[in-house]
């Protein structure tokens, strides 16, 4: 079995690596990925030497070399977490967003259609669902919640979901889709939530909150997302959209606190800045579906994830120090600086 995770080399993607890895020993399992801010090749360092994987660099929306790439591979499944994936980025510049999220999706499924795959699978977000209001705690998103997008990024996904049925239906590409709620775990990229926070406490800077901290976010731990893409992959039917999530919802300024109790740094540290535009209330996944259909539990409760996920960004400060020592700084300007 010959397996291309592209995006492998950002967050979630990364991961999914080492699991297939660890899981599938016998797999071969091909990482494509064009490396833009988000994807670093230091996430993948333990895997290069594992003669079952490669990595090619690469962008997904690049016809003539996806096709050339899938006429010498041959690849058997291919699991697309490749995409631009930051909110906030996607309110500055949404171009890139609808190239890369819905042309790339477009770009490999029609290589899947030309030189033959048993699965494409769609790595999606509860964004497209939009938002819940905070006051409804009963209200969960079900795969049968219409699509209803806030921001260019969570648009961008739902078109590439959508394509991905209609190639399902009109051409017949045995596809699947899941849409996961928030991750946390290790090789975050430092611009998201936990791992900013982490590292601005670790340096007594400053924690910029949006608004009032308000907003929910049902977080679910890298690793059972990715033991849900691979049960998916496996025994999901095609056609089928699967919802991922663990049930843990936390509003932002829960999570803040949290970290900062972790780490014995003082609450005084927060700073509430502008609010993000159209910034979503409250996310929470109904996962019954993949939990009846296909015996999938997460391992991980958000109390014990977060608390192994600090540990591990204290035991791997070179891996998030090499980000913020680069590019990452003037975006950080950018974005808060000001607010
Ligand atoms: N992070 C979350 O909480 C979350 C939750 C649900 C779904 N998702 C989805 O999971 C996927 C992975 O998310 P992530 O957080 O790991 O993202 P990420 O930004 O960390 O990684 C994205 C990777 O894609 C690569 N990439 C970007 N454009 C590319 C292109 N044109 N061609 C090839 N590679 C390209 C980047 O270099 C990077 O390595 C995304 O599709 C995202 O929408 C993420």
């Amino acid at each position: 079995m010959k397996i291309c995770v592209t995006g492998g080399a950002g967050f979630i993607g990364g991961n999914f690596v080492y699991y297939m890895l660890d899981q599938h020993p016998d797999y071969d399992i091909v990482c494509l990925d064009a490396l833009t801010y988000a994807g670093n090749l230091e996430t993948l360092e333990g895997a290069m030497k594992n003669p079952k994987f490669k990595f090619v660099k690469g962008d997904i929306a690049d016809r003539d070399f996806i096709y050339e790439l899938f006429e010498r591979e041959k690849f058997d499944i291919i699991v697309n977490f490749a995409a631009e994936s930051h909110v906030d980025r996607s309110i500055e510049e949404p171009e890139v967003f609808l190239k890369t999220n819905i042309m790339g999706t477009q770009v490999l499924m029609d290589a899947c259609r030309k030189f033959g795959i048993t699965r494409f699978h769609q790595v999606s977000t509860d964004e497209v669902y939009g938002d819940l209001p905070l006051d409804r705690p009963d209200l969960f998103f079900t795969e049968e919640t219409p699509i209803h997008t806030s921001s260019p990024y969570s648009s961008s996904k739902a078109g590439a979901d959508l394509l991905v049925l209609a190639y399902y239906r009109t051409y017949g590409l045995p596809v699947t889709i899941s849409r996961c709620s928030n991750n946390y775990g290790p090789y975050h990229f430092p611009e998201k939530l936990i791992p900013l926070m982490i590292s601005r406490a670790l340096a007594n800077e400053s924690l910029p909150v949006y608004g009032k901290g308000e907003n929910v976010r049902d977080w679910l731990h890298v690793y059972d997302h990715c033991s849900a893409i691979d049960l998916v992959i496996h025994k999901g039917r095609v056609g089928e959209v699967y919802n991922i999530g663990g049930h843990n919802e936390r509003t932002n300024i829960e999570v803040v606190k949290t970290i900062l109790h972790a780490l014995d740094k003082p609450e005084s540290l927060i700073s509430y800045v502008t609010d993000r535009k159209g910034h979503d209330l409250r996310y929470a996944i109904d996962p019954t579906k993949i939990e009846t259909e296909l015996g999938w539990k997460p391992v991980y409760n958000f109390d014990t994830g977060i608390q192994q996920t600090i540990k591990w960004y204290l035991d791997n400060k070179s891996w998030w120090e090499n980000i913020i020592n680069g590019d990452y700084q003037n975006y950080y300007k950018k974005m808060y600086e000001g607010r």
